[in-house]
């Protein structure tokens, strides 16, 4: 099986799909190269995130990553989510083709996305903080 069951668990029963409308913080990013484009949504009271949720238009792995994505920063502070990698999703999920690593680092990268935002909205620089946003190249 190419797909470990977790995986098929989260692209068929994908959790926290949606918008928040008043969120505190969205990002976006997609893949120039296979076009697929995830958008998170956070909430987030007093350094904690207290809601989550996600919109990718993407492939199977993607819809899987950004559903775990989600599942592992609901409820946690703002730095444990900055300390989410694209790996601990793959792990979570019981691991990824190598051809699909990068749907994951596409997961990652958008909850780094929506996390600068919330600092920018804040008035606060997110580099520092956040680092860099890139979109992943592979
Ligand atoms: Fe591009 Fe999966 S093929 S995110």
């Amino acid at each position: 099986m190419l797909y470990s069951e977790k995986v098929l668990d989260h692209f068929s029963n994908p959790r926290n799909v949606g918008e928040i409308e008043d969120a505190d913080g969205i990002g976006e990013i997609g893949n120039a190269k296979c076009g697929d484009i995830m958008k998170m949504y956070l909430k987030i009271d007093d350094n904690t995130i207290t809601d989550v949720k996600f919109k990718t238009f993407g492939c199977g792995a993607a819809v899987a990553t950004s559903s775990m994505a989600t599942e592992l920063i609901k409820g946690k502070s703002i730095d444990d989510a900055l300390k989410l990698t694209n790996q601990a999703v793959v792990e979570a999920l019981d691991g990824l083709p190598a051809v699909k690593i990068h749907c994951s680092v596409l997961a990652e990268q958008a909850v780094r996305a929506a996390l600068s935002d919330y600092y920018t909205r804040q008035g606060i620089d997110p580099v520092p903080i956040v680092g860099e946003i890139k979109e992943p190249e592979e």
